[in-house]
């Protein structure tokens, strides 16, 4: 695992780099889940597959920019689901991207999940890893030094909702405006992980990217996206839920693309999507 973890650092600090010179221009391709690919995708997912392929206990890679796993070794213990750069779309608009990663023994099931790390590209370079904690790490010179562990409290002031309003049902509609009414403030940029990341920081809030009338399933996905982050606010002390109210850890996934509605939030939060989802 501490093995991972150190590859896990090589990468963030090569595509740190990367994003510094790369240009933001497209690569000719689409991913798995149809999306266009940048230049920096496929660059990022080069790097992470090169640190990571150097570590013997891993058995499996499965990236968000590759259709299918990769065996790095058949006798490894370990699966590897990345996100090599998420949020990329806002890269040419200089806001925050990242990197996410689920460190999985057996399947890339939600319960086989074992532990997860994601890295923030901003102003400064971060990384955040839940294995026990949820432990937050600063990028100085060439080294990841500790700053604290990440712990919500039960309830929050931001609420980030995901997805196209216009295609939002009319329960979680009344969801979002509830929350407003009460008096959270909008903090969305668009990129899971900064989005994500400012409510830890925060301390408490809501991230939706809830399932809508044109993408039931919402965007997000199990393996890359949403079990790595369900672990770290569940180590943190919050909560991480489908639209059936349902602990995030506990979904299968049956390939590793698949996507979910899904909440992350402090305890207060979660309960109120539940009653609005019909679910409490
Ligand atoms: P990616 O860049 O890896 O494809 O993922 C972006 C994700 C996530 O960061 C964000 O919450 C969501 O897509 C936003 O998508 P839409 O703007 O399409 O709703
Ligand atoms: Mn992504
Ligand atoms: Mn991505």
């Amino acid at each position: 695992m501490t093995e991972i973890i150190e590859a896990i650092k090589r990468s963030a600090k090569r595509i740190a780099q990367e994003i510094q010179t790369t240009d933001f221009g497209y690569h000719e391709g689409t991913n798995e889940s149809g999306e266009q690919q940048l230049k920096l995708d496929v660059r990022s997912d080069l790097i992470i597959e090169e640190e990571l392929a150097q570590v013997s206990s891993i058995k499996l890679l499965a990236s968000e920019e590759k259709s299918d796993p990769i065996t790095i070794n058949e006798e490894g213990r370990y699966l590897v689901g990345y996100d090599p750069l998420d949020g990329s779309s806002l890269v040419d608009t200089n806001l925050s991207v990242g990197s996410i990663f689920g460190i999985y023994e057996k399947s890339f099931n939600g319960p086989d999940l074992l532990a997860s790390a994601y890295v923030v590209y901003g102003p400064r370079v971060e990384l955040v890893t839940a294995t026990i904690k949820a432990e937050r790490f600063i990028l100085q010179g060439d080294d990841f030094v500790y700053l604290q562990e990440l712990a919500l409290k039960d309830k929050g002031k931001i609420n980030a909702p995901g997805g196209t309003q216009k295609h939002w049902y009319p329960h979680h509609k009344k969801l979002i405006q509830s929350l407003f009414e009460e008096g959270y403030r909008l903090r969305y940029s668009g990129g899971m992980v900064p989005d994500l990341h400012q409510i830890l920081v925060k301390g408490g809030g809501l991230f939706s990217y809830p399932g809508t009338t044109d993408k039931p399933s919402g965007k997000l996905r199990k393996v890359f996206e949403v079990f790595p982050f369900a672990n770290i606010y569940e180590k943190a002390g919050g909560n991480a839920i489908d639209d059936l109210g349902r602990r995030l850890l506990e979904l299968p996934a049956h390939e590793v693309h698949e996507t979910t509605p899904c909440f992350f939030g402090s305890s207060y939060e979660i309960q109120k999507v539940k009653e609005y989802y019909g679910q409490a």
